[in-house]
């Protein structure tokens, strides 16, 4: 579509003006086509300012999330491959598990805003327009039930490592998924499955993950002002939402290759990396009850292990969570 061509090539020289004959003849059509194509973006919100006689430029410091904007970013052979962008949508995860039929493997939906964004536990998981990105991406990976958790495992070291390459700073990992810096919360990460009923298979797993890239103009909302914090709280530069998505995927990508292929000890060290708690005593909450113990560990499955009063164990995530100490937040 012309529209699609005329953002790649506007978003590959971002920031600089290029004629409407070099567009034309670049992409092989009209001028005309071209001056439609620039209106059609900017009915769509994309910040595209003209010079008369000169040119189009979208602007430098355009946030608007495109598929362009993300495709021309990856890296990836699957992931992403095929994707949607959407303005409003009410949850990126129900989007695709109500397609997952049709949709092939990588598909990964993306939005700006939405309207009913689900948490762990049943929890909403709110998703204000223009200050963070939602995304889900389905997958078939061939493996074992037992490997399934290692998905969300890859979603957090994928997070980190594209907040990394895309923010400029490196997150921590609380035990098992929360993406942390100086202890408030940037993401968070469901990841759901369908599993066929008779042969035990994973039929599709869809991983899903809301990351705070910014303040929203009306302020975080009182329930979570507390425990949540945007990259670009800490991060030394504005940070590009397209570019975020699509090093997510480039990044989980290789995690669910890791994974597929059963080189676990590969992907449990890249998510040790980003474990900084480990020596450190820690509170283990279990059906509600706090035990002290001193985290030990993460061994090759990703599970804790602690040691208390000198005997040592392994924690299974689940029913399980923990407190770290308050210098360690
Ligand atoms: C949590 O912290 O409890 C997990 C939150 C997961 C939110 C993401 S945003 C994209 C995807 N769509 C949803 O409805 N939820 C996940």
């Amino acid at each position: 579509m012309v529209r699609d061509d005329v953002l790649r090539t506007l978003e590959e020289h971002r920031g600089e003006l290029i004629s409407g004959g070099t567009l034309a003849r670049e992409l092989g059509v009209s001028r005309t086509a071209i001056w439609k194509a620039v209106s059609t973006l900017r009915e769509m919100g994309f910040p595209i300012t003209s010079t008369a006689g000169e040119g189009y430029r979208l602007d430098e410091a355009s946030d608007a999330l495109s598929e362009a904007g993300i495709a021309m970013e990856l890296t990836t052979q699957y992931a992403a491959r095929n994707l949607c962008v959407l303005s409003t949508v009410d949850s990126t995860n129900n989007y695709l598990k109500q397609r997952a039929a049709e949709l092939p493997n990588g598909y990964a939906a993306v939005a700006d805003c939405q309207t009913a964004g689900r948490g762990r536990l049943g929890r909403n998981f709110l998703s204000p327009s223009g200050s963070g990105i939602y995304m889900s991406l389905l997958l078939r990976p061939q493996i074992p039930l037992e490997r399934i958790h290692l998905l969300t495992v890859g979603a957090a070291i994928a997070a980190c490592e594209a907040i990394q390459e895309t923010a400029d700073f490196t997150p921590d990992i609380k035990w098992v998924n929360d993406v942390l810096m100086h202890g408030k919360k940037l993401c968070g990460i469901l990841t759901e499955a369908s599993v066929e009923a008779e042969t035990g298979q994973l039929s599709y797993a869809i991983v899903g993950i809301g990351i705070n890239v910014r303040t929203p103009a009306s302020g975080l909302a009182p329930e979570i002002a507390e425990i949540a914090g945007c990259l670009e709280d800490f991060a030394p530069h504005p940070v590009r939402r397209n570019a975020l998505a699509a090093s997510f995927f480039n990044h989980m990508e290789s995690c669910c290759d890791l994974i597929a292929s059963g080189d676990t000890e590969a992907l449990i060290d890249r998510y040790r990396s980003f474990i900084h708690f480990l020596g450190q005593p820690i509170t283990v909450i279990r059906f509600d009850q706090r035990e002290e113990a001193t985290a030990v560990g993460i061994d090759s499955s990703g599970h804790l292990i602690i040691e208390q009063n000198g005997q040592r164990s392994t924690l299974v995530a689940g029913e399980i969570s923990i407190r770290l100490p308050e210098q360690l937040r």
